[in-house]
């Protein structure tokens, strides 16, 4: 059997990221998967299905509330939601391929099954067992469920359930008002479902910047979603395809019930770690159930690496792709690094919410001197164009430095405007590095740049 320099179990955005950059740099590399295709989570039942969801479902949502006003008549679209799921499978077909032939391309073997690891330098496959030199664990997450909730994935859904669904639910109750119960809880409320969330916090979206979870919750709140905050679910009942979802209030303890036809648990994910054999091998574990690794991704095993949602960090597909280029980087004898301040976090509703850095929140407890420059983007002529002009784009600076802390956005393309920002931090740079900069008119970035002259003498347009 051939003997790898490198194997990496699981192909995800961290995995295959990794197996590509190793082949790239001379490494002789193959990547098990069990799953049917490659891609992982993120191309095969999640970031991409979701995003082709929120795609066709926001169509549906100017061609019902823009088109008419801008001279476009006609009846609206109806929703063939077979179609729709099949156009969705259509696009993760596309992208699970395209990893394919990148692997053909860069000469990786696909060892196809579920891997172990019986002991530093072998992976077990089947009854097959190959020698590697290093081995990478990118093996991912799957969804977290609560104690009482017994999921079907047809009635009681996770985000993979949600994504198939039988048929549009009239009523779905969504738990957890994270990443995915908003994303889909759009999705949803934009087929024409009741849409009710319930959070356990006061706030939605834990850990973002206040001001940009205020107005968040307001303008998914004015497209229909309803909320209920400080708020813990306690069990879902199942009785003929109907859910019933018992919550108590945490501020009186007192329960309450809502009906639902689904019911999406979205409250988080957990590492995944089954079947390795990583507590045989005495590989370290966090008490959260993720490997320990040091500052370049080695567990305390010679020869083991890990990275993604396996590890500590944010549970996020190009935070995964960063370790992954950046371990077979290591082990190639080369200095990969990540810089973990500089690493954005979209979440693709309508307006789409991103941010980097330090929140408000953060800064004022660390007790940090700092100005904040706002702009809106009802002052940005592409955005009113574009029936886009809801949100705003916040930059956080250095008050002695003018050095660029954070940026918070909520607004058209805020998951495409960050970046600016990534690489002005990545950069060191002042808000009026950004300021100064020339931005071509009209765009939505232009909203960026009066954000940074809002840190310094006032932006020109508000
Ligand atoms: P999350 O951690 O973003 O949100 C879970 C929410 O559930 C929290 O607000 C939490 O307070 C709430 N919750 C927990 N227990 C509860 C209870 N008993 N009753 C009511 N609410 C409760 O987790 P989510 O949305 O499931 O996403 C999982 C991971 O996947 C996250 O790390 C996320 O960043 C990642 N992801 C990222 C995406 C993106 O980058 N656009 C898209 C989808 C997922």
């Amino acid at each position: 059997m051939a003997q790898y320099d490198v194997i990496v179990i699981g192909s995800g955005p961290g995995g295959y990221v990794a197996a590509i950059r190793c082949a790239q740099l001379g490494l002789k590399t193959a990547c098990v998967e069990g799953r049917d295709t490659l891609g992982g989570t993120c191309l095969n039942i999640g970031c991409i299905p979701s995003k082709a969801l929120l795609h066709a479902t926001h169509m549906l949502h100017e061609a019902e509330h823009n088109f008419a006003q801008m001279g476009l008549k006609g009846k609206s679209p109806t929703v063939d939601w077979k179609q729709m799921l099949s156009y969705k499978d259509e696009v993760i077909g596309q992208n699970t391929k395209g990893i394919e032939f990148l692997f053909k391309k860069n000469k990786i073997d696909w060892i196809k099954g579920w891997a172990s690891i019986p002991e530093a330098g072998k992976v077990k496959v089947g009854d097959d067992t190959y020698d590697t030199k290093n081995i990478i664990v990118a093996s991912g997450s799957v969804p977290s469920s609560l104690p009482g909730i017994e999921i079907d994935e047809k009635t009681v859904v996770t985000s993979t359930g949600a994504l198939e669904l039988g048929k549009i639910p009239k009523k779905l109750v969504v738990i957890g008002a994270g990443v995915i119960g908003l994303e889909l809880g759009s999705v949803y409320a934009r087929l024409g479902a009741e849409v009710q969330v319930i959070e356990f916090l006061d706030v939605i979206t834990p850990g973002l910047d206040g001001e940009v979870q205020k107005a968040f919750q307001k303008l998914l709140t004015k497209q229909g979603l309803k909320f209920t905050l400080g708020a813990a679910v306690q069990s879902v009942e199942v009785s003929r395809s109907k859910a019933q979802v018992s919550y108590k209030l945490r501020k009186d303890d007192s329960e309450h019930t809502m009906d639902a036809d689904t019911v999406l648990v979205a409250t988080g994910r957990k590492p995944y770690t089954d079947g390795l054999g990583l507590a045989e091998l005495g590989v370290e574990m966090t008490d959260r159930g993720q490997i320990k690794t040091d500052q370049h991704w080695h567990t305390n095993i010679p020869g083991i690496y890990a990275i993604g949602d396996a590890i500590t960090g944010p549970m996020l597909a190009h935070k995964a792709e960063d370790e992954g280029m950046a371990a077979a980087e290591v082990i190639a004898g080369k200095h990969g690094h990540v810089n973990y301040g500089v690493i954005p976090g979209v979440i693709y509703t309508h307006p789409e919410v991103a941010s980097v850095g330090q929140t408000e929140e953060q800064l004022k407890s660390e007790g940090r001197a700092y100005k904040a420059g706002k702009f809106s983007f009802m002052g940005n002529g592409r955005a009113k164009a574009n029936f886009a002009a809801d949100g705003f784009v916040k930059i956080l600076a250095d008050k002695d430095t003018d050095r660029i802390l954070g940026a918070h956005i909520i607004g058209p393309m805020a998951g495409d405007l960050i970046h600016e920002i990534c690489v002005a931090m990545e950069f060191g740079a002042a808000a009026q590095d950004v300021a100064m900069t020339c931005h071509a008119h009209p765009t939505y970035s232009e909203a960026v740049r009066e954000a940074a002259l809002a840190c310094g003498d006032g932006p020109i347009h508000m």
